[in-house]
Protein backbone atom coordinates (compact mmCIF):
# COMPACT_ATOMS: atom_id res chain seq x y z
CA UNK A 1 0.00 0.00 0.00
CA UNK A 2 1.06 3.74 -0.93
CA UNK A 3 2.58 5.41 1.90
CA UNK A 4 0.32 8.52 3.68
CA UNK A 5 3.33 10.30 2.25
CA UNK A 6 3.38 8.97 -0.98
CA UNK A 7 -0.27 10.07 -1.61
CA UNK A 8 0.35 13.57 -0.19
CA UNK A 9 2.98 14.31 -3.28
CA UNK A 10 0.10 12.85 -5.66
CA UNK A 11 -2.75 14.79 -4.42
CA UNK A 12 -0.65 18.06 -4.17
CA UNK A 13 0.49 17.34 -7.91
CA UNK A 14 -3.18 17.09 -9.24
CA UNK A 15 -3.69 20.45 -6.99
CA UNK A 16 -1.27 22.23 -8.60
CA UNK A 17 -2.75 20.87 -12.16
CA UNK A 18 -5.84 21.70 -11.70
CA UNK A 19 -5.56 24.92 -9.62
CA UNK A 20 -2.36 26.68 -10.86
CA UNK A 21 -0.20 25.84 -8.22
CA UNK A 22 -0.65 24.25 -4.38
CA UNK A 23 1.25 27.21 -2.42
CA UNK A 24 -0.19 26.99 0.63
CA UNK A 25 -2.75 23.93 0.17
CA UNK A 26 -2.63 21.44 3.12
CA UNK A 27 -3.57 17.78 3.29
CA UNK A 28 -6.11 15.89 5.25
CA UNK A 29 -6.93 11.94 5.71
CA UNK A 30 -9.89 10.39 7.31
CA UNK A 31 -10.07 6.46 7.26
CA UNK A 32 -12.84 4.11 6.07
CA UNK A 33 -14.68 2.22 8.64
CA UNK A 34 -15.20 -1.46 9.30
CA UNK A 35 -18.08 -2.54 11.42
CA UNK A 36 -16.97 -6.11 13.71
CA UNK A 37 -20.63 -6.31 15.21
CA UNK A 38 -23.89 -4.23 16.12
CA UNK A 39 -25.13 -4.15 12.62
CA UNK A 40 -28.78 -1.91 11.90
CA UNK A 41 -28.61 -1.02 16.17
CA UNK A 42 -27.55 2.26 15.87
CA UNK A 43 -30.42 4.19 14.82
CA UNK A 44 -32.24 1.26 17.52
CA UNK A 45 -30.58 2.90 20.69
CA UNK A 46 -28.67 -0.24 20.80
CA UNK A 47 -24.62 -1.16 20.57
CA UNK A 48 -22.32 -1.09 17.87
CA UNK A 49 -18.60 -2.24 17.76
CA UNK A 50 -16.48 -0.74 14.72
CA UNK A 51 -13.20 0.05 13.74
CA UNK A 52 -11.33 2.33 11.86
CA UNK A 53 -9.16 1.28 9.04
CA UNK A 54 -5.72 2.60 7.02
CA UNK A 55 -7.30 2.84 3.76
CA UNK A 56 -9.30 6.08 3.84
CA UNK A 57 -9.86 9.74 1.50
CA UNK A 58 -7.11 12.25 1.56
CA UNK A 59 -7.84 16.11 0.64
CA UNK A 60 -5.92 19.00 -0.38
CA UNK A 61 -7.33 22.67 0.31
CA UNK A 62 -6.77 26.05 -0.23
CA UNK A 63 -9.05 28.70 0.98
CA UNK A 64 -9.28 31.65 -1.20
CA UNK A 65 -10.82 35.11 -1.03
CA UNK A 66 -13.87 34.82 -2.95
CA UNK A 67 -17.18 32.39 -1.89
CA UNK A 68 -16.74 30.27 -4.87
CA UNK A 69 -15.95 26.50 -4.22
CA UNK A 70 -13.96 23.93 -6.35
CA UNK A 71 -14.11 20.35 -6.16
CA UNK A 72 -12.23 17.53 -7.94
CA UNK A 73 -11.98 13.61 -7.21
CA UNK A 74 -9.66 11.85 -8.59
CA UNK A 75 -11.59 8.62 -8.70
CA UNK A 76 -14.36 10.50 -10.50
CA UNK A 77 -11.98 12.36 -12.89
CA UNK A 78 -15.09 12.16 -15.72
CA UNK A 79 -16.47 15.11 -13.38
CA UNK A 80 -14.05 17.07 -13.91
CA UNK A 81 -13.45 20.54 -11.53
CA UNK A 82 -17.14 21.03 -10.05
CA UNK A 83 -17.46 24.81 -9.53
CA UNK A 84 -19.69 26.11 -6.97
CA UNK A 85 -20.99 28.44 -4.34
CA UNK A 86 -21.33 29.12 -0.69
CA UNK A 87 -24.30 30.87 -1.69
CA UNK A 88 -25.22 27.54 -3.67
CA UNK A 89 -25.61 24.44 -0.97
CA UNK A 90 -29.29 23.44 -1.18
CA UNK A 91 -30.33 19.85 0.67
CA UNK A 92 -31.30 16.94 -1.58
CA UNK A 93 -30.50 18.34 -5.17
CA UNK A 94 -28.75 15.99 -6.94
CA UNK A 95 -25.13 16.46 -7.04
CA UNK A 96 -23.12 13.51 -7.36
CA UNK A 97 -19.60 13.26 -4.78
CA UNK A 98 -19.40 16.67 -4.38
CA UNK A 99 -22.60 16.55 -2.45
CA UNK A 100 -21.48 15.00 0.53
CA UNK A 101 -18.86 17.65 1.60
CA UNK A 102 -21.12 20.46 0.57
CA UNK A 103 -23.47 18.92 3.26
CA UNK A 104 -20.93 18.90 5.37
CA UNK A 105 -20.74 23.00 4.72
CA UNK A 106 -23.87 23.46 4.68
CA UNK A 107 -24.67 21.54 8.07
CA UNK A 108 -21.69 23.51 9.86
CA UNK A 109 -23.85 26.88 8.76
CA UNK A 110 -26.44 25.79 10.30
CA UNK A 111 -25.09 24.96 13.11
CA UNK A 112 -24.09 28.70 13.48
CA UNK A 113 -19.99 28.12 12.30
CA UNK A 114 -19.22 31.04 9.92
CA UNK A 115 -17.54 29.64 6.59
CA UNK A 116 -17.34 33.19 4.28
CA UNK A 117 -14.26 32.21 2.42
CA UNK A 118 -14.36 29.67 -0.61
CA UNK A 119 -11.48 26.55 -0.76
CA UNK A 120 -10.18 24.63 -3.89
CA UNK A 121 -10.10 21.04 -2.82
CA UNK A 122 -8.73 17.57 -4.66
CA UNK A 123 -10.44 14.38 -3.09
CA UNK A 124 -8.28 10.97 -3.49
CA UNK A 125 -9.69 7.95 -1.93
CA UNK A 126 -8.49 4.64 -1.98
CA UNK A 127 -11.25 2.91 0.11
CA UNK A 128 -13.34 0.88 -2.66
CA UNK A 129 -16.39 2.88 -3.85
CA UNK A 130 -19.76 1.34 -2.52
CA UNK A 131 -18.43 -0.98 -0.78
CA UNK A 132 -19.83 -0.56 2.42
CA UNK A 133 -16.69 0.80 4.10
CA UNK A 134 -17.80 3.68 4.46
CA UNK A 135 -16.25 6.22 1.85
CA UNK A 136 -19.48 8.53 2.52
CA UNK A 137 -18.91 9.09 5.99
CA UNK A 138 -14.99 9.32 5.66
CA UNK A 139 -15.81 12.44 3.40
CA UNK A 140 -17.99 13.92 5.72
CA UNK A 141 -15.40 14.26 8.51
CA UNK A 142 -12.67 14.57 6.65
CA UNK A 143 -14.19 17.74 5.74
CA UNK A 144 -16.04 18.63 9.33
CA UNK A 145 -12.32 17.73 10.10
CA UNK A 146 -10.23 20.21 7.65
CA UNK A 147 -12.88 22.84 8.02
CA UNK A 148 -12.42 23.24 12.01
CA UNK A 149 -8.65 23.96 10.80
CA UNK A 150 -8.92 26.23 8.32
CA UNK A 151 -11.93 28.63 9.87
CA UNK A 152 -11.20 28.19 13.12
CA UNK A 153 -14.41 26.73 14.53
CA UNK A 154 -14.08 26.95 18.14
CA UNK A 155 -15.35 24.80 20.60
CA UNK A 156 -15.83 21.49 17.89
CA UNK A 157 -14.76 18.07 19.11
CA UNK A 158 -14.42 15.09 16.77
CA UNK A 159 -17.65 14.04 18.42
CA UNK A 160 -19.34 16.63 17.00
CA UNK A 161 -17.91 16.73 13.71
CA UNK A 162 -19.26 12.85 13.58
CA UNK A 163 -22.70 14.33 14.51
CA UNK A 164 -22.76 17.00 12.01
CA UNK A 165 -21.70 14.59 9.18
CA UNK A 166 -24.59 12.87 10.51
CA UNK A 167 -26.87 15.55 10.37
CA UNK A 168 -25.33 16.29 6.46
CA UNK A 169 -26.01 13.01 5.82
CA UNK A 170 -29.82 13.03 7.50
CA UNK A 171 -30.82 16.24 5.61
CA UNK A 172 -28.53 16.93 2.68
CA UNK A 173 -28.30 13.98 1.29
CA UNK A 174 -31.10 11.96 2.51
CA UNK A 175 -30.08 8.91 4.15
CA UNK A 176 -31.37 8.48 8.06
CA UNK A 177 -28.18 6.65 8.59
CA UNK A 178 -27.01 6.28 12.31
CA UNK A 179 -24.04 7.94 14.04
CA UNK A 180 -21.92 4.60 13.94
CA UNK A 181 -19.72 5.14 10.88
CA UNK A 182 -19.36 9.03 11.34
CA UNK A 183 -18.37 8.23 14.68
CA UNK A 184 -16.26 5.04 14.10
CA UNK A 185 -14.15 7.52 11.71
CA UNK A 186 -13.86 10.53 13.53
CA UNK A 187 -12.60 8.69 16.96
CA UNK A 188 -10.58 5.78 15.42
CA UNK A 189 -7.68 4.62 17.26
CA UNK A 190 -5.16 2.27 15.93
CA UNK A 191 -5.56 -1.05 16.85
CA UNK A 192 -8.73 -0.50 18.48
CA UNK A 193 -11.83 -1.47 17.84
CA UNK A 194 -14.97 1.25 19.57
CA UNK A 195 -17.78 -0.46 21.91
CA UNK A 196 -20.41 2.76 21.33
CA UNK A 197 -23.84 2.76 23.40
CA UNK A 198 -25.32 4.99 20.77
CA UNK A 199 -28.28 5.58 23.07
CA UNK A 200 -25.70 7.84 25.19
CA UNK A 201 -22.55 8.07 22.54
CA UNK A 202 -20.61 6.67 25.86
CA UNK A 203 -18.21 4.58 24.28
CA UNK A 204 -14.42 2.52 25.58
CA UNK A 205 -11.92 1.72 23.32
CA UNK A 206 -11.40 -2.52 22.82
CA UNK A 207 -7.63 -3.10 21.73
CA UNK A 208 -7.44 -5.62 19.17
CA UNK A 209 -4.98 -8.05 19.52
CA UNK A 210 -5.75 -11.11 16.82
CA UNK A 211 -2.47 -13.09 17.23
CA UNK A 212 -1.67 -15.07 13.96
CA UNK A 213 -4.81 -13.75 12.58
CA UNK A 214 -6.06 -11.00 10.23
CA UNK A 215 -9.40 -8.91 9.50
CA UNK A 216 -10.10 -10.01 5.77
CA UNK A 217 -12.53 -7.93 3.80
CA UNK A 218 -14.20 -9.32 0.75
CA UNK A 219 -15.95 -6.87 -1.40
CA UNK A 220 -18.80 -8.03 -3.38
CA UNK A 221 -19.08 -5.51 -5.85
CA UNK A 222 -22.69 -5.57 -6.36
CA UNK A 223 -24.08 -2.22 -7.13
CA UNK A 224 -25.82 -1.43 -4.05
CA UNK A 225 -29.15 0.25 -6.35
CA UNK A 226 -31.90 0.59 -4.13
CA UNK A 227 -29.69 0.30 -0.96
CA UNK A 228 -30.57 3.48 0.11
CA UNK A 229 -34.81 3.37 -0.25
CA UNK A 230 -34.49 0.10 1.94
CA UNK A 231 -32.17 1.43 4.45
CA UNK A 232 -35.10 4.36 5.77
CA UNK A 233 -37.54 1.07 5.07
CA UNK A 234 -36.18 -1.00 7.55
CA UNK A 235 -35.81 2.27 9.90
CA UNK A 236 -39.28 3.05 9.43
CA UNK A 237 -40.13 -0.89 10.37
CA UNK A 238 -38.52 -0.52 13.44
CA UNK A 239 -39.62 3.23 14.53
CA UNK A 240 -43.55 1.22 13.99
CA UNK A 241 -42.33 -2.00 16.00
CA UNK A 242 -41.11 0.44 18.92
CA UNK A 243 -44.01 2.70 18.88
CA UNK A 244 -46.65 -1.08 19.02
CA UNK A 245 -44.50 -1.51 22.00
CA UNK A 246 -45.15 1.45 23.43
CA UNK A 247 -48.76 1.66 23.61
CA UNK A 248 -47.73 -0.22 27.04
CA UNK A 249 -44.46 -0.65 27.88
CA UNK A 250 -42.13 2.53 28.61
CA UNK A 251 -39.18 2.10 27.02
CA UNK A 252 -37.33 4.38 24.56
CA UNK A 253 -35.63 2.48 22.10
CA UNK A 254 -35.24 -1.46 21.01
CA UNK A 255 -31.70 -1.58 22.61
CA UNK A 256 -33.24 -1.09 26.11
CA UNK A 257 -34.85 -4.68 25.76
CA UNK A 258 -33.16 -8.05 26.58
CA UNK A 259 -34.35 -11.24 25.19
CA UNK A 260 -36.87 -12.08 27.68
CA UNK A 261 -38.47 -9.15 28.02
CA UNK A 262 -38.95 -8.91 24.20
CA UNK A 263 -39.84 -12.24 24.25
CA UNK A 264 -42.62 -11.07 26.46
CA UNK A 265 -44.08 -7.93 24.75
CA UNK A 266 -43.35 -9.25 21.03
CA UNK A 267 -47.16 -10.03 20.68
CA UNK A 268 -47.87 -6.12 20.79
CA UNK A 269 -46.19 -5.88 17.23
CA UNK A 270 -49.10 -6.38 14.70
CA UNK A 271 -47.00 -7.74 11.97
CA UNK A 272 -44.99 -10.58 10.93
CA UNK A 273 -41.90 -8.67 9.34
CA UNK A 274 -42.03 -5.89 11.71
CA UNK A 275 -41.37 -8.58 14.89
CA UNK A 276 -38.78 -10.46 12.84
CA UNK A 277 -36.82 -6.44 12.30
CA UNK A 278 -37.20 -5.47 16.09
CA UNK A 279 -36.30 -9.08 17.22
CA UNK A 280 -32.50 -8.57 15.16
CA UNK A 281 -32.52 -5.22 16.91
CA UNK A 282 -32.85 -6.84 20.00
CA UNK A 283 -30.80 -9.80 19.78
CA UNK A 284 -27.73 -8.20 17.52
CA UNK A 285 -27.65 -5.68 20.37
CA UNK A 286 -27.56 -7.94 22.90
CA UNK A 287 -24.93 -10.26 20.50
CA UNK A 288 -22.91 -7.14 20.21
CA UNK A 289 -22.77 -6.64 24.11
CA UNK A 290 -21.43 -10.38 24.37
CA UNK A 291 -19.29 -10.09 21.81
CA UNK A 292 -17.03 -6.88 23.36
CA UNK A 293 -16.87 -9.05 26.33
CA UNK A 294 -15.85 -12.52 24.90
CA UNK A 295 -12.79 -10.02 23.36
CA UNK A 296 -11.53 -8.80 26.51
CA UNK A 297 -11.54 -11.94 27.74
CA UNK A 298 -9.74 -13.10 24.77
CA UNK A 299 -12.16 -15.43 23.47
CA UNK A 300 -11.99 -15.07 19.77
CA UNK A 301 -13.91 -18.03 19.58
CA UNK A 302 -17.08 -16.91 20.82
CA UNK A 303 -16.33 -13.39 19.06
CA UNK A 304 -16.55 -15.49 15.35
CA UNK A 305 -19.46 -16.90 16.73
CA UNK A 306 -21.32 -14.21 17.57
CA UNK A 307 -20.27 -12.59 14.05
CA UNK A 308 -21.70 -15.89 12.40
CA UNK A 309 -24.90 -15.62 13.80
CA UNK A 310 -25.14 -12.40 13.59
CA UNK A 311 -24.99 -12.72 9.84
CA UNK A 312 -27.93 -15.19 10.12
CA UNK A 313 -30.17 -12.91 12.18
CA UNK A 314 -29.42 -9.91 9.21
CA UNK A 315 -30.12 -12.76 6.90
CA UNK A 316 -33.40 -14.33 7.84
CA UNK A 317 -35.20 -11.75 10.14
CA UNK A 318 -33.45 -7.60 8.97
CA UNK A 319 -33.10 -9.42 5.80
CA UNK A 320 -30.61 -7.20 3.59
CA UNK A 321 -27.78 -9.46 2.89
CA UNK A 322 -28.65 -11.05 -0.64
CA UNK A 323 -27.24 -13.80 -2.64
CA UNK A 324 -23.88 -11.86 -2.84
CA UNK A 325 -23.17 -11.51 0.68
CA UNK A 326 -24.87 -14.96 1.50
CA UNK A 327 -22.44 -16.76 -1.25
CA UNK A 328 -19.16 -14.58 -0.29
CA UNK A 329 -20.06 -15.80 4.27
CA UNK A 330 -20.98 -19.34 3.12
CA UNK A 331 -17.94 -19.85 1.21
CA UNK A 332 -15.92 -18.43 3.77
CA UNK A 333 -17.31 -20.61 6.38
CA UNK A 334 -15.96 -23.49 4.77
CA UNK A 335 -12.24 -22.39 4.75
CA UNK A 336 -10.40 -23.55 7.65
CA UNK A 337 -8.88 -20.81 10.07
CA UNK A 338 -12.19 -18.90 9.57
CA UNK A 339 -13.32 -17.78 12.83
CA UNK A 340 -16.33 -15.28 12.04
CA UNK A 341 -17.72 -14.05 8.71
CA UNK A 342 -20.27 -11.90 8.55
CA UNK A 343 -22.10 -9.10 6.10
CA UNK A 344 -20.74 -5.18 7.80
CA UNK A 345 -22.32 -1.82 6.91
CA UNK A 346 -25.87 -1.65 5.47
CA UNK A 347 -25.88 -4.85 3.47
CA UNK A 348 -27.94 -4.90 0.05
CA UNK A 349 -24.35 -5.47 -1.58
CA UNK A 350 -21.01 -4.16 -0.40
CA UNK A 351 -18.61 -6.43 1.77
CA UNK A 352 -18.25 -8.93 4.40
CA UNK A 353 -15.61 -8.80 7.31
CA UNK A 354 -13.99 -12.08 8.05
CA UNK A 355 -11.37 -12.96 10.43
CA UNK A 356 -8.76 -15.35 10.06
CA UNK A 357 -5.50 -17.17 10.58
CA UNK A 358 -2.69 -15.88 8.44
CA UNK A 359 -2.10 -19.46 7.36
CA UNK A 360 -5.57 -19.71 5.59
CA UNK A 361 -5.21 -15.81 4.11
CA UNK A 362 -4.33 -17.05 0.15
CA UNK A 363 -6.20 -20.36 0.41
CA UNK A 364 -9.58 -17.80 1.80
CA UNK A 365 -8.81 -15.61 -1.16
CA UNK A 366 -8.46 -18.19 -3.66
CA UNK A 367 -11.62 -20.61 -3.17
CA UNK A 368 -13.63 -17.82 -1.79
CA UNK A 369 -12.84 -16.03 -4.95
CA UNK A 370 -13.66 -18.99 -7.40
CA UNK A 371 -17.06 -19.71 -5.50
CA UNK A 372 -18.34 -16.66 -5.79
CA UNK A 373 -17.21 -15.80 -9.97
CA UNK A 374 -18.69 -19.30 -10.48
CA UNK A 375 -22.25 -18.45 -8.47
CA UNK A 376 -22.45 -15.11 -9.20
CA UNK A 377 -21.15 -14.39 -12.17
CA UNK A 378 -18.58 -11.47 -11.67
CA UNK A 379 -15.43 -11.32 -9.47
CA UNK A 380 -15.20 -9.96 -5.86
CA UNK A 381 -12.07 -8.20 -4.66
CA UNK A 382 -10.40 -9.14 -1.27
CA UNK A 383 -8.20 -6.96 1.02
CA UNK A 384 -6.21 -7.63 4.14
CA UNK A 385 -6.75 -4.52 6.28
CA UNK A 386 -5.84 -2.82 9.72
CA UNK A 387 -6.96 -0.72 12.26
CA UNK A 388 -5.70 2.87 11.76
CA UNK A 389 -6.37 6.04 14.05
CA UNK A 390 -9.03 8.69 13.45
CA UNK A 391 -8.57 11.71 11.44
CA UNK A 392 -5.22 13.92 10.81
CA UNK A 393 -3.69 16.24 9.41
CA UNK A 394 -0.86 15.31 6.68
CA UNK A 395 2.35 16.94 7.74
C1 LIG B 1 -24.92 2.18 7.40
C2 LIG B 1 -25.30 3.40 8.25
C3 LIG B 1 -24.98 3.17 9.73
C4 LIG B 1 -25.55 1.84 10.22
C5 LIG B 1 -25.19 0.71 9.26
C6 LIG B 1 -25.88 -0.58 9.62
O1 LIG B 1 -23.53 2.01 7.39
O2 LIG B 1 -24.65 4.55 7.78
O3 LIG B 1 -25.48 4.24 10.49
O4 LIG B 1 -26.93 1.93 10.42
O5 LIG B 1 -25.54 1.02 7.92
O6 LIG B 1 -25.42 -1.05 10.84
Amino acid sequence: MESAQEIKAKVLEVFAEKYGSNEGARVFFAPGRVNLIGEHTDYNGGHVFPCALTIGTYAAVRKHEDRVLRFYSMNFEEAGVVESSLDDLKPLKDEGWTAYPKGVIWAFGEKGHVIDQGFDLVLYGNIPNGSGLSSSASVEVLTGYFLRSLYRFEGVTNIDIALTGQYSENNYNGVNCGIMDQFAIAMGKKDNAIFLDTSTLQYTYAPISLRGMKLVIACSNKKRGLGESKYNERRAECEKALSEIQTLVDVKSLGELDEPTFGKVESLIRDDVRTRRARHAVYENRRTISAAKALKAGNITLFGQLMNASHESLRDDYEVTGKELDTLVDAARKIPGVLGSRMTGAGFGGCTVSIVKDANIDEFIEKVGREYLEKIGYAADFYVVEIGDGPQEII
